[in-house]
């Protein structure tokens, strides 16, 4: 992933008030994304990473190299091919040869060769049939070393003369052929190889726990997607090279193998070893595939046709934390089937969760791999938000056993195929199994939000990529655009097409092309003709796939200005334009094939109407009549991925609207309402009083989406008047504004799902701006928990509780932390203290933290660059953090460079504060120090300089006005 921030889930919820991500982390090629918990655990500028967070793809990848670099020596004759010309030395496969069937054999050994030094060995055979001669079998082959490399033709048997070497910049194994292969004939290419069994989170990996016993145990396992196959045996790693895959593993008493097809037979080879041969699977691609190798338990469970297992550490599933997944998988999986109206297309689903996975879980065919916070849940101490993510991580991986696995992106430019889709569809199966939790209303706060922000800078990029080659471009398209935009505008086409002829155009589609590939064109031509033969469709687009493509071939999204011709008009002019954040951006760069128009899906609904209206904008101006002295509302629902700017009257009559009844607007519509205005306001398109006037509402309305929605934008103007005179006025606005809400909501958990969640808005916030009583309790309940050794507090609060009670007291709180931290062992709860460790605002514990940090028998490497990005984020203990980073950074850079390190995210974090010409000066002196040592960092500093740019302009631009409206709303209190 180069030097790009991805995201995943470590604890993460997407909704981040929970949890919130911190950015992932990335060395080198190594990314291990992390995410970290926050209850909204907003300490007054301790304050937040809300709103610019990035999103938690559930089941990003990564791309790993072996983290010692380790490699099993190279044979004699494997010399590179000579330099860069010849058919290796394009990156992607020649199209001449296509791969039917693999048989593929392999030997992880789980007992070390040296210390830390472990391998696999195996074999492997593909037949594959020649489109067109040649001398050359081009096959992705990585880290492995091979004794043994033979072609025979299929159909005579003979042996055909040849010599292999590698080609390790394209990640080749070249077999140079004596005479070329004939077309249309089919041939074996069968290996002897061997490789190490790291634990670097890529291909076939070894992972670790302690049991019960306090043994050791290591476990094999895999992460293929997307280019990590050919880390485990030689195959043609993309995902149009699809095939049929018989696998065999190896294993001793008490392990067992699981694989994505049920096991037919086991037998005992020889001493302790025994191999379990697997049923051959569908055809499908080789970054699906999956081998595991444990000695874990499972419940399982059914539908009507398919088993379903949940797998995890033995301790985990006796303490019955699989239930949860297990009761809603089979629900899922049917609602899906439904939905989709193509049956589930395999014998079994297993589902596993792993100690060591980078991603939050992979979405491999019939064997799901997870880390433990997204497959299990304990009932007892974890949270409502620790629930919601195990529900929405397993409906998007089982939305990816369609969307995916039996239909794939033709290239990985188009993953939002695969991605998009699953984040969509996630909330439909969530909602099937949880029809309280207002998934659809999540939807805006979450996805939607996240979507926009990231696609309002110039940095975007279309959904569809381009340029889309090595292994660190594939890597780096595992981002929000995929993701959440991607979520976004197929959330928007079913609501303009409706169920019906959504529903039909995907089973079509997937009915046409099941076990192959596609583009957005076949989707687009399925909806297209969908909606053409579905009766009652209102007003579709004309040119449906044209429509269309201005949403996904070119980067950003339109704001609608809604404007009258003069205050007392009734006459309404639409136009749109791009947006972007940053007021000085130019909007004609960089050049967009559609020249930055969309074909807008414009919905409306004026004061007194009862249902919207949609029209269909593009470049030519609208202009619409509307009834004198009444509000009117685009994007009504927010179902429309834009945003809707109006004439300051129109904003009045809103804002009174929300004062005199909010119940009359819909709920998504006064989330989107406080966004649009607040980034409208950001880029300075609108004064700064109105979106701080459009917050007063929120003293009578208590519903989660409006306040989270707030919380998120608000966020930014902490995160840039944390240490001005404006934090004065702004805290005592904040603690005003709550005081309703947490009076309402009280400490006593319980309500609705969303109740919960808004719950930990309220107390977050109060006590984060430092609200008396609110810190007491905070403080009381967690020193009862301290004192007593019995820890009652309510799992749902616990992040708020222990941040805040860390934050405002000493060592004896921290160290008490710190011990529960050490010792435990359910992930959600460590992640939680993990958090909470770092909103101490006391110098010397933090500076005693950070030592820790770098202390691996302390902190696992893999979690220390997101502990720093907590303390980033703390008012309190940034700049000792940001000095300690700089010092130290030849330490962190050698011994972290190698491994589990997010230097883009480090970077981002400790610099997102930065508004002041002083802190520029500091971030460009670290530039000139360290320009060689940034790893993947490289781009975040040059992204950190202009967003302090940026901010240092806001500032001079909006402070004043900001400071004066505070002060005035706090002197009338
Ligand atoms: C691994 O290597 C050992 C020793 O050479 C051999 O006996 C075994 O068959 C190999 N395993 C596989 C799966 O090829
Ligand atoms: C076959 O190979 C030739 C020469 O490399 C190339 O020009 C042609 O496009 C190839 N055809 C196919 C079907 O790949
Ligand atoms: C090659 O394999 C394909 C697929 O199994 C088969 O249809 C074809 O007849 C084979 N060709 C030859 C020459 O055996
Ligand atoms: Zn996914």
């Amino acid at each position: 992933m180069g030097g790009f921030d991805s995201i995943d889930g470590r604890n993460s919820s997407s909704t981040k008030g929970k949890v919130v991500l911190s950015k992932g982390a990335v060395v080198a090629y190594v990314i291990v994304t992390i995410i970290i918990i926050v209850t909204v655990g907003l300490l007054a500028g301790l304050l937040p990473k809300r709103g610019e967070i990035d999103c938690p793809p559930v089941d990003k990848p990564v791309e790993t190299t072996a983290s010692s670099g380790v490699i099993v020596s190279t044979g004699a004759d494997q010399t590179s091919p000579s330099g860069p010309t010849g058919p290796w030395a394009d990156v992607r496969l020649p199209k001449d040869l296509v791969p039917l069937h693999y048989v593929v054999d392999l030997q992880p050994n789980l007992e070390p060769v040296s210390t830390d030094y472990y391998v696999f060995n195996g074999t492997s055979s593909v037949d594959f049939t020649v489109k067109n001669a040649t001398s050359y079998i081009i096959i992705h082959s990585n880290k492995l070393n091979y004794s043994e490399v033979i072609v025979k033709e299929i159909e005579t048997g003979m042996e055909q003369s040849s010599s292999f070497s590698t080609y390790e910049p394209n990640q080749f194994l070249v077999v140079e052929m004596s005479t070329k292969l004939v077309v249309g004939k089919n041939y074996t290419l069968s290996t002897v190889f061997m490789g190490e069994l790291a634990d670097d989170l890529g291909g076939l990996y070894r992972s670790s726990y302690t049991n019960e016993a306090k043994e050791s145990i290591v476990i094999a396992t895999t992460q293929m997607q997307p280019t990590d196959a050919r880390k485990a045996f030689p195959c043609f790693d993309e995902p149009a090279m699809k095939a049929t895959f018989d696998i065999k593993l190896w294993h001793k008493d008490p392990y067992f193998a699981l694989s994505n097809m049920p096991n037919i037979t086991t037998e005992v080879i020889d001493g302790d070893w025994k191999r379990t041969t697997f049923d051959t699977t569908p055809i499908m691609s080789s970054y699906l595939l999956a081998f595991v190798v444990c000695d874990f338990d499972y419940v399982q469970n059914a539908t009507s046709k398919v088993q379903a297992r949940i797998y995890g550490r033995p301790e985990q599933i006796a303490n019955g934390n699989g239930d949860y997944a297990r009761d809603i998988t089979p629900v899922i999986l049917e609602h899906f089937e439904t939905f989709f109206n193509v049956a589930y297309p395999l014998p079994k689903t297993d589902q596993i969760a792993v100690p060591d996975f980078a991603a939050g879980a992979m979405e491999n065919w019939g064997l799901v791999i997870y880390r433990e916070t997204a497959l299990l849940y304990d009932s007892m101490i974890n949270s409502a938000s620790n629930k919601q993510r195990v529900a929405v991580v397993v409906a998007h991986e089982l939305a990816h056993q369609w969307f995916g696995n039996l239909i794939s992106p033709a290239w990985w430019d188009e993953l939002w195929l695969n991605e998009g889709f699953a984040s969509y569809v996630e909330y439909i199966g969530t909602n099937a199994v949880e029809p309280t939790w207002r998934m659809n209303d999540q939807f805006v706060v979450s996805d939607l939000h996240r979507a926009m922000n990231v696609d309002g800078l110039t940095s975007s990029r279309p959904i569809v990529a381009e340029n889309v080659e090595t292994p660190s471009d594939i890597n780096a398209l595992f981002d929000t655009i995929s993701y959440s935009k991607g979520a976004c505008i197929i959330r928007m086409i079913n609501h303009f097409v409706g169920d019906d002829a959504f529903k039909l155009g995907l089973m079509n589609y997937l009915n046409e092309f099941e076990y192959g590939t596609v583009t957005h064109k076949e989707l687009f031509q399925y909806w297209g003709n969908a909606v053409a033969t579905t009766p009652g469709v209102e007003n579709p687009p004309v040119g449906f796939s044209n429509a269309m493509n201005t949403w996904i071939l070119q980067m950003g999204y339109p704001v609608v200005n809604m404007k009258r011709e003069s205050t007392t008009s009734t006459n309404v002019k639409l136009t749109q334009e791009r947006f972007l954040l940053d007021p000085n951006a130019k909007l004609d760069e960089p050049t967009s094939p559609y020249s930055y128009v969309w074909d807008v899906p414009f919905w409306y609904l004026s004061e007194d109407e009862t249902s919207k209206t949609l029209l269909w904008l593009n470049d030519a101006d609208v202009t619409l009549t509307v009834p004198a002295g009444k509000y009117f509302i685009g994007n009504y629902e927010a179902f429309g991925y834009y945003r809707v700017n109006y004439d300051d009257k129109n904003w009045q009559l809103i804002t009174d609207k929300l004062n005199g009844g909010f119940e009359a607007i819909d709920v998504k519509s006064r989330a989107q309402l406080i966004d649009d205005a607040f980034q409208l306001a950001r880029a300075k398109r609108l004064d700064y009083t109105i979106p701080l006037r459009l917050t007063e509402f929120l003293r009578s309305d208590f519903d989660y989406l409006p306040w989270e929605s707030a919380l998120d934008a608000i966020a930014y103007l902490v995160r840039m008047l944390g240490r001005s005179k404006a934090y004065g006025p702004l805290s005592t606005y904040m603690l005003d504004l709550v005081g309703p809400l947490y009076n309402n909501l009280t400490w006593i958990d319980g309500g609705s799902h969303l109740e919960q969640y808004q719950r930990i808005n309220a107390i977050g916030t109060a006590c984060g701006y430092g609200h008396p009583g609110c810190v007491q309790n905070a403080t009381d309940k967690f020193n009862e928990w301290r004192t007593t050794g019995s820890n009652s507090i309510t799992p749902n609060l616990r992040t708020t509780v222990y941040c805040n009670a860390i934050a405002n007291g000493g060592s004896e709180e921290w160290d008490f932390a710190w011990e529960k931290y050490k010792n435990e062992s359910n992930s959600q709860e460590k992640a939680k203290l993990e958090y909470s460790l770092a909103c101490t605002r006391t110098p010397w514990i933090i500076r005693r933290f950070l030592d820790y940090v770098l202390d691996d028998t302390y902190v696992r490497r893999q979690d220390a660059s997101s502990i720093f990005q907590d303390l980033c984020y703390n008012e309190y203990a940034r700049d000792m953090t940001w000095d300690f980073i700089r010092q130290e950074w030849d330490f962190i850079y050698n011994v972290y460079g190698t491994g589990f390190f997010s230097f883009s995210g480090i970077i981002n974090s400790c610099t997102s504060h930065f508004s002041t010409d002083f802190e520029l000066q500091q971030l460009l002196g670290f530039k000139d120090t360290n320009g060689d040592k940034l790893g993947s960092g490289v781009a975040s500093v040059e992204q950190a300089i202009e967003s302090t740019n940026t901010n240092i302009q806001w500032r001079k631009d909006n402070e004043e006005v900001i400071f004066t409206w505070l002060s005035d709303q706090v002197s009338s209190l």
